[in-house]
């Protein structure tokens, strides 16, 4: 059986996922934060120090990934991961194994495993283009690099860590480079997908119009 899938794709610090968690909880539906499953491969990579150039250990990280998640609480095996998974060098690392094709091989499945009843709404950067080509509704968040940092770093302070917004923006711009220019599944829209800048708008504003294009697709 096949359940309603939205998709929200967009660069770092678009505010993609907070937008992704408002409109899941208002439909009553599951949520993926696909970015959180590269950003776990990442943190065993970088505790075990494996290196960047050896593919095979790293695409056996994913592969053998134990992780949950319980509301806005991530855990790797049994471990509280939330916070650690959000630290600066964690997402550059989760950038850098992005590109590697056996890494998005391996996540593969798990994403697609999310899939269920009522619904789903999954957030990331390939999620309309590769990993739910037939969702329902599409949606492709974007927003200014100023707009971005200035959220990231404000993100990182209320969560109490510590941040320099020259270093913010330099990191945002770098991943947004990797992210669009990698071979396999780069960041960019679906050719279904509807636009939204957020540079200037609410996250309110935004959850708005992705009910009100939900509504429009029913
Ligand atoms: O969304 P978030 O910043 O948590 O993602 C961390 C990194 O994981 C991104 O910079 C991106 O390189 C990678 N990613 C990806 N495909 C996804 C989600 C995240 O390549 N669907």
């Amino acid at each position: 059986m096949s359940f309603p899938v939205i998709t929200i794709d967009g660069p770092t610090a678009s505010g993609k996922g907070t937008v992704a968690h408002k409109v899941a909880d208002l439909l009553g539906f599951h949520y993926l934060d696909s970015g959180a499953l590269y950003r776990l491969t990442a943190l065993a990579v970088l505790r075990r120090e494996i290196a960047l150039s050896d593919e095979h250990a790293i695409a056996k990280q994913a592969e053998h990934l134990v992780c949950s998640f319980k509301g806005s609480e991530v855990f790797l095996a049994h471990e509280n991961v939330s916070l650690a998974i959000r630290a600066e060098e964690v997402g550059v690392m989760a950038s850098k194994i992005a590109a590697l094709p056996t890494v998005r091989q391996a996540l593969f499945a798990l994403q697609l495993s999310f899939r269920r009843t009522p619904g789903l709404v999954a957030d990331g950067r390939d999620m309309g283009t590769v990993i739910f080509p037939h969702a329902n509704l599409k949606v492709f968040l974007t927003a200014s690099v100023e707009a971005r940092s200035q959220r990231r770093y404000k993100q990182l302070i209320e969560k109490g860590i510590p941040a320099n917004i020259d270093d913010l923006r330099k990191d945002l711009a770098a991943r947004d480079e990797r992210d669009t220019q990698r071979s396999i599944a780069p960041l960019k829209p679906a050719a279904d997908a509807h636009l939204l800048d957020t540079s200037d708008m609410s996250v309110e504003d935004a959850v708005q119009q992705v009910m009100r294009w939900w509504a429009a697709c029913r």
